[in-house]
């Protein structure tokens, strides 16, 4: 896999029909919340391939879930786990993978997991999952790099006030409240469609949720919990990526599966600079872009239903061609410019200076050796490439196949220029 490159050869126009996979940050709390269900099968349509996705099931397998994949839907039964342990080497795989600790312990009442891995943006810490989950009544010691997570008595209802409306702190508190003793309060929860898509689910496992997509989410546990068939929502950043891929290489495109709504500021956004977009029939977005875009004036990532800084980096490959210049504002990680100093190296005019990146439009980008440094900055590099003059060979594509099911495929049947080798 490490040794694997995409070979672009820049500069064709899309044009086409894409269905939009599942969601890769809905599937993962889901998976994790199939622990909960102490009997029966829990089938997940619209699970989409992906590696996270397969460390997900690795994990569920690892403390005694049966899984199985059949096509875009996955299966569990958790009616006989067998540990309480999340093996180093998956956590360090996968920084999501702490999402387990709040269905473990609402499950097992004990876990055992070291700190969480993955993408490097900034320090990912998870001060915020603990303290709520001890005002729950775990016992959460530190110990070299593990974490011990013990609920002697059970888990107790709490009012949780969070600090920042952290996605995974929201999604681990549900997941550790539906079966607790009492009445738990999420105040400032997270608001993302992945909240809504993990408290339908819950729901209709028999769990008593109410407020998902609201900054107070109300949870009173229930006793037991049963299975339930459920689809998983559209990716929405998988859908800003191919909308942005057209902002950047020109064309038109229909996009088929995916909610509009959830999309927030992007749509709007992408009007602003002068790309045509339209939505039509139940769950399609149709785009059209010809000519030189206007660069907006700024752009600042924030809580959904703001800018999600996740597709921050698919914008910015956008705005390095537009006319003008755009201001970036990252309010939500530390460290997530990584992708900048590739896509300067292909003559795009970006200056980074803390959290701000001021990003002057350039009329040409051009192909390079280009190296992901991590899920998104390494789609936006993508998108660079396909938009840019002459061949562009992209490695470290570990980190794109976390978060795009077969990206060239999907590319090349809109006219991209693009082979995995
Ligand atoms: C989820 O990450 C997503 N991942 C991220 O997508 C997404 O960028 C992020 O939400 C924000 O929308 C999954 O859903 C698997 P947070 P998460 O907790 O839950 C700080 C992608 O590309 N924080 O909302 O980790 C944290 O450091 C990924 O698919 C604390 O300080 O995001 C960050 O600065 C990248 N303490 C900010 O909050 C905590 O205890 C947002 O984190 C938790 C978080």
């Amino acid at each position: 896999m490490e040794r694997q490159k995409l070979i672009i050869n820049g500069g064709n126009q899309l044009m086409g029909e894409i269905a939009v996979q599942g969601a890769k940050n809905s599937s993962l709390p889901l998976l994790s919340a199939t622990v909960l269900i102490p009997q029966g099968e829990c089938i997940l349509h619209n699970c989409p391939r992906l590696t996270d996705v397969d460390y997900a099931m690795r994990i569920l397998s690892c403390i005694g879930v049966k899984c199985r994949r059949e096509g875009g839907t996955v299966i569990t039964d958790a009616s006989a786990l067998t540990n309480n342990e999340i093996p180093q080497s998956l956590m360090r795989e996968m920084r999501s993978s702490i999402v387990f600790l709040g269905a473990m312990l609402g499950r097992m009442n004990s876990c055992k997991l070291s700190f969480p891995g993955g993408c490097e943006l900034g320090p990912r810490p998870i001060d915020l999952h603990l303290s709520a989950l001890r005002e729950m009544g775990a016992e959460i010691t530190e110990q070299h790099g593990y974490l011990m997570c013990n609920a002697p008595k059970g888990l107790h209802g709490a009012d949780i006030s969070l600090s920042f409306p952290s996605v995974g702190a929201t999604e681990n508190i549900m997941l550790a409240a539906v079966r607790a003793k009492g009445v738990t309060q999420i105040h400032n929860a997270a608001r993302e469609p992945e909240i809504c898509d993990l408290a339908e689910f819950l729901s209709s496992c028999g769990a008593k949720v109410l407020g998902a997509g609201t900054d107070i989410i109300t949870v009173e546990g229930v006793e037991k919990l049963y299975p339930c068939e459920h689809r998983v929502i559209s990716d929405r950043i998988v859908a800003a990526t191919y909308l942005s891929a057209v902002a950047c290489c020109k064309g038109e495109l229909i996009l088929t599966g995916v909610q509009s709504a959830y999309l927030g500021q992007i749509i709007p956004l992408l009007q602003s600079m002068g790309c045509k977009i339209y939505s039509f029939g139940k769950d399609s977005i149709y785009i059209r872009v010809k000519g030189r875009l206007k660069a907006p004036a700024t752009i600042r990532t924030m809580p959904y239903p703001g800018f999600p800084t996740d597709a921050q980096a698919l914008l910015m490959t956008a705005t390095a061609t537009a006319q003008g210049t755009t201001v970036f504002v990252e309010n939500i990680f530390e460290n997530r410019y990584r992708h900048v100093s590739e896509l300067s190296r292909m003559g795009a005019n970006i200056k980074v200076e803390g959290k701000v990146a001021v990003v002057e439009g350039v009329s040409t980008l051009y192909g390079g050796e280009l190296q992901a440094t991590d899920l998104r900055g390494g789609a936006a590099l993508v998108l660079a490439a396909l938009s840019a003059e002459g061949k562009s060979a992209v490695t470290r594509l570990c980190y794109i196949d976390r978060g795009y099911e077969n990206i060239e495929g999907a590319f090349r049947t809109i006219g991209a220029d693009i082979k995995r080798i």
